[in-house]
């Protein structure tokens, strides 16, 4: 596959609870109403196979070690990218992702200690070294974020939630840590969001972004 057209591909990336779906949903939104024709679609997912693997996944009984759960999200993403991402772009579709190879190096790589380098690589086989041209991560408080995500609204931090949100706290401290540090050094790509009291005030700040790179 070689990619050859100018493509508008952005993702949005956050730890659990940062409200990214929504943003990316938001941002949508936006570009549909300026006049792009949008697809917004979410990792893992956006196929048959990649929405199974998501549910192994994410499911608090499968008991994966960390490198399996790196190859299935690779798995997952080289489906996407294949049968989805990549022919949307050629259509000349902007495409809003919900997650990709920046939430691998923060989950997989800072998250689970997986090789930075074995992460990188599988990524960009995975996704034909496709790049985002834009990465908004959405940056929250460990605690805030899961708390929000499991719905206990920062009461209490223990129980429920996915295989991953059932991590510890710690867990999601390293993966933010790997996010920062990811948009430190791609600091032309990645843009980190504060998140704000509202999704609409998030909003504006995403849309301020965007506005400036298309
Ligand atoms: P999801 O329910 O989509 O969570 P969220 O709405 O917060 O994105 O579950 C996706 C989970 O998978 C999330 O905890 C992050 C994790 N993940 C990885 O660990 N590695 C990856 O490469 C991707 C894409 C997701």
């Amino acid at each position: 596959m070689v990619i050859r057209k100018r493509y508008i591909f952005i993702t949005v990336e956050g730890g659990d609870g940062s409200g990214k779906t929504t943003q990316s949903r938001l941002l949508s939104e936006y570009l549909v109403r300026k006049g792009f024709d949008v697809l917004l679609t979410r990792e893992p997912g956006g196929s048959v196979l990649a929405g199974n693997i998501r549910s192994i996944i994410l499911d608090p009984k499968s008991d994966i070690v960390p490198l399996s759960e790196l190859f299935l999200f690779e798995a997952a993403r080289a489906q996407h990218i294949k049968k989805l991402i990549y022919p949307a772009l050629e259509m000349g579709k902007v495409v809003v992702c919900d997650r990709f190879t920046d939430a691998t190096v923060a989950y997989q790589g800072y998250g689970r200690k997986l090789d930075l380098k074995l992460i990188n690589k599988l990524n960009s086989i995975a996704s034909v070294g496709l790049k985002p041209i834009l990465t908004l991560y959405l940056d929250v408080m460990p605690f805030d974020g899961l708390s929000r995500a499991k719905g206990l609204n920062g009461k209490s931090y223990g129980y429920g939630g996915d295989r991953i949100e059932r991590k510890s706290i710690r867990f999601h401290e390293d993966v933010r840590k790997g996010y920062l540090e990811q948009a430190k050094k791609y600091s032309r790509r990645i843009k980190v969001v504060k998140t704000q009291e509202t999704a609409e005030k998030t909003h504006i700040l995403v849309k301020d972004i965007v506005d400036k790179v298309l």
